[in-house]
């Protein structure tokens, strides 16, 4: 960071006397910069001499202008600067906000100097809103004109180095490619033209090209994934409309005779309503197990078994069916003097969880202390009592054809003596047969502590809720061995 603030402190003090140049261009981007924050939050990156926040901020809530140089951030300081504007010394790829904090982030002429501009955009997908504005002008580099391609030589021999030079659509491909869906832009004259431009998120359906961030591998974001999966909905959402297309085709086919093709459209209807149903059911379930969502109830669920966790220093917990591996990282970073190992057979039935995916939540979660590795619940690859504690949660309820007791008692199997278990399904009579005589069978076998506790009424989630999830009967047992 040193070497690349050097270039602008130099430059500080003489920076607006250069833009001076560019003043109409720039008196046309206060204009629209200033309608499109008023009342809101905003955060500025790259800020440089404050030309942009002390021209516009007035008419926000709260302008927060941030730059790497502190020379530039001194000279942004002089002269005068509206109440509601302060200046803080930041780093754009490794900003100190919290998430979801501002209703507009704004990055002028900066993505094209900066060497890693995709991890910039990471950044500020993060601080921003999810309903958030990214004001994110840039020269555009058109070396079919003669004073601009002039300038930008010139500008690169100063030492100003342009780690990218994209013309018009370069840049809207190179926003699209990083997730942003371009809302408006603008070519306005200055001595190199400037692309005003303001961005919303791209949802993902609308994400121009499926590629592979090198970035995500080493600034990794927290993703749990959904127990609903997207390709759950998807499917029930596509399995509706062919029935519901084949059931009108059908019964406008006047070719087929009345007694056939009546039975058959009211057949494909009811299958249709059937589908369309249980779309209806996996976005609902989706929104409320969802981690973005308002309920939360994954995570609920999984840091209200965490809390059962209690590991000696040194000590190492198993998580029997870790998934995207929640539970076994709630359960690391509640007991950090010791180590959590995570077990799985991500079959295809949860497509979406694999051992990469834990890791990289650990890695986002800074989560150091723990491991994971591929395992089946219904035969532990562990001698007996090899583990302090262990946890699942809503595992054995998916493996059909095993005794789901006797899965317990595998899972139990590999607990030290003295150690605690906290482990959550769906543990109806049905499923489990009697729990209470097996919570009874653990206390004849010299358990210290056994209970099962119904997380339905409340403690996790209401009968009702339970109910419409198809949770209902789910239990935690918990205790000592
Ligand atoms: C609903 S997810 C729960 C994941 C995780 N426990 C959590 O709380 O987020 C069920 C998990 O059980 C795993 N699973 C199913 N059968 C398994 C088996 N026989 N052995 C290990 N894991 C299994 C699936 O791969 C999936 O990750």
């Amino acid at each position: 960071m040193k070497s690349e603030t050097a270039v602008w402190d130099f430059y500080a003090p003489v920076y607006n006397i250069f833009m001076r140049s560019n003043r109409k261009a720039y008196e046309q981007m206060y204009e629209k910069i200033r309608k499109v924050i008023a009342g809101k939050n905003v955060l500025e990156i790259a800020a440089g001499t404050g030309l942009i926040s002390k021209n516009t901020a007035s008419s926000a809530k709260s302008y927060i202008a941030t730059d790497f140089s502190g020379k530039m951030l001194r000279q942004a300081g002089k002269g005068y600067v509206p109440d509601n504007l302060t200046f803080q010394r930041e780093d754009a790829s490794f900003l100190s906000f919290d998430d979801s904090t501002f209703d507009v982030v704004i990055i002028a002429n900066a993505l094209h100097v900066i060497p890693f501009p995709e991890k910039v955009l990471k950044e500020i997908d993060r601080v921003l809103k999810p309903e958030g504005v990214l004001i994110a002008p840039n020269f555009i580099h058109d070396n079919t004109q003669i004073v601009s391609g002039a300038m930008s030589k010139l500008l690169s021999a100063a030492g100003i180095t342009f780690e990218a030079k994209w013309d018009e659509n370069g840049y809207r491909g190179f926003l699209e490619e990083n997730g942003w869906k371009v809302t408006y832009d603008e070519r306005l004259k200055a001595t190199i033209p400037l692309m005003y431009v303001q961005c919303g998120r791209a949802s993902e359906a609308e994400l121009r090209y499926e590629t592979f961030d090198p970035f995500e591998k080493y600034y990794p974001r927290v993703n749990y994934k959904n127990w609903v999966p997207n390709g759950m909905i998807a499917a029930f959402c596509a399995g509706t409309g062919v029935l519901a297309a084949g059931a009108v085709g059908l019964s406008l086919a006047k070719s087929i005779k009345p007694a056939i093709r009546k039975p058959a459209a009211a057949l494909l209807a009811v299958g249709a309503a059937g589908l369309g149903a249980a779309a209806a059911w996996s976005i609902f379930a989706h929104e409320k197990f969802s981690y973005k969502g308002d309920r939360k109830l994954s995570k609920q669920i999984v840091e209200g078994t965490a809390k059962h966790i209690r590991l000696p220093e040194n000590g190492t917990g198993l998580d029997v069916g870790c998934g995207s591996g929640a539970l076994t990282i709630a359960c690391a970073k509640r007991n950090p003097g010791a180590k959590m190992v995570g077990i799985d057979r991500w079959g295809a039935e949860y497509a979406s969880f694999n051992k990469e995916l834990c890791e990289m939540n650990a890695e986002a979660e800074g989560a150091e202390n723990v491991r994971f590795m591929q395992g089946n619940a219904v035969s532990l690859d562990f001698p007996d009592e090899t583990f302090d504690a262990v946890t699942s949660n809503y595992v054995y309820h998916n493996i059909s054809g095993v005794n789901k007791q006797e899965l317990l008692l595998e899972t139990l199997r590999v607990l030290k003596k003295g150690g605690t278990f906290a482990i959550h399904d769906i543990m109806s009579p049905g499923r489990y047969g009697d729990m209470q005589a097996f919570v009874e069978q653990l206390k004849e076998m010299g358990y210290e502590k056994a209970d099962l506790i119904d997380t339905t009424g409340g403690l996790f989630m209401t009968k009702w809720e339970a109910a419409i999830l198809g949770l209902s009967g789910s239990m935690l047992l918990t205790g000592v061995k």
